[in-house]
């Protein structure tokens, strides 16, 4: 059984997409042991405690420095027993001890095809803005390992998204998280808890 710590600072429509395929058997093999939010007031939260799921809020504010934050995330996923840590929507840059920690281990969801529209400030909205500004006709979601760079780590999943006239950053966000995030997320997941990923 995989023991999985997800990894938040929003809505977590992507940990919703998570709960409910270990639920419905899309997922086999893996369970979520904690939600971890740099957030105290994430919405992720509350999806969590509603699926009776274990969480934990680490606020880099409440650490006087980036080593004793580092340590508060390691012990979190440590304590939880943690064997694969997702990152879904959680906006804080992982210190590199954490990654060297868990190297291999790390997953995350980024909202456009990678390569393209991805790296150091390129998140949430602002990927989707770049997309259209862009004039690009198909965009979509990655799955990839986490190293030690920004969006840099082995691509897993990747599915496409076609971008339609008159979408605004707003509306292709949706289309993306529903068509492609809800989807291949889920599906890395179930990759990894029965060894079909290296
Ligand atoms: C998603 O768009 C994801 O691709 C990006 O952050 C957003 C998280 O949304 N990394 P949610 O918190 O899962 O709803």
């Amino acid at each position: 059984m995989l023991r999985v710590t997800v990894m938040v600072s929003g809505g977590g429509t992507n940990l919703q997409a998570i709960i409910d395929a270990i639920a419905d058997g899309t997922i086999r093999n893996a369970r979520i042991v904690r939600v971890v939010s740099n957030k105290k007031d994430a919405y992720a939260l509350e999806r969590a405690a509603r699926a009776g799921i274990d969480t934990c809020v680490i606020c880099r504010k409440d650490y006087d420095s980036p080593g004793a934050f580092e340590k508060a995330l390691t012990a979190s996923a440590e304590e939880a027993g943690t064997d694969l840590v997702v990152l879904a929507g959680f906006l804080v840059v992982l210190p590199e001890a954490f990654v060297n920690r868990f190297e291999g281990r790390i997953i995350n969801i980024h909202p456009s095809l990678i390569p393209s529209f991805c790296g150091k400030g390129f998140y949430g909205l602002k990927v989707h803005e770049e997309a259209l500004k862009r004039g690009v006709k198909v965009t979509g979601a990655t799955v990839h390992f986490v190293d030690k760079g920004c969006d840099t780590g082995p691509i897993i999943l990747q599915k496409a998204v076609e971008v339609l006239d008159g979408d605004t950053p707003e509306i292709l966000q949706k289309r993306v998280m529903e068509q492609a995030e809800w989807k291949i997320l889920p599906k890395a997941i179930d990759l990894i808890a029965n060894g079909e990923i290296v």
